[in-house]
């Protein structure tokens, strides 16, 4: 609540800070719940509505609780043509989940995503805030033994 007080002193309009807002959010908590976008909505003088909307436009907000790490593969064309299918196989096939799920542990998320602006090093995935380019099979074997 200190931190979105002071998030909201940099902007003229509250409504101004709704991204940075609801990215606060998602670090406090993991994910976006309802609970904390409906709080946000309050905060900023929006309805809960508008929020969501916001919310789901952009995919790096997380609408459900995610893994410790949140592995996101991008399998837009470029990455396509380099193999993110094959990337999302391996993970599949190592992590015992589908795209979409979170393993059991609640250690990992697998998520497909939309183009992350890394075209040029693909195949590529992005671990929390880390991007990982140019992959194969042994750079992810090293990658997800360093995930502690
Ligand atoms: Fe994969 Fe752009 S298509 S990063």
């Amino acid at each position: 609540m200190k931190r979105l007080d002071e998030l909201l002193k940099l902007y003229p309009e509250k409504r101004a800070a709704l991204l940075p807002a609801l990215w606060l959010a998602q670090k406090e908590f993991g994910y976006l719940s309802q609970e904390a976008m409906a709080y946000v909505a309050g905060r900023l003088g929006l309805t809960p509505a508008y929020v969501y909307g916001v919310s789901t436009f952009y995919s790096m907000y997380n609408k459900e609780p995610v893994g410790k790490y949140l592995i996101q593969v991008c399998t837009n064309l470029p990455c396509a043509l380099m193999g993110a299918e094959h990337v999302v196989d391996y993970l599949t096939q190592k992590l015992g989940i589908k795209a979409g799920e979170t393993t059991p542990d609640q250690k990992f998320t697998l998520l497909r995503v939309e183009c992350l602006g890394a075209c040029g090093v693909a195949p590529m995935m992005q671990v929390n805030d880390t991007y990982y380019e140019n992959l194969t099979r042994e750079r992810i074997d090293k990658i997800l033994s360093e995930l502690k």
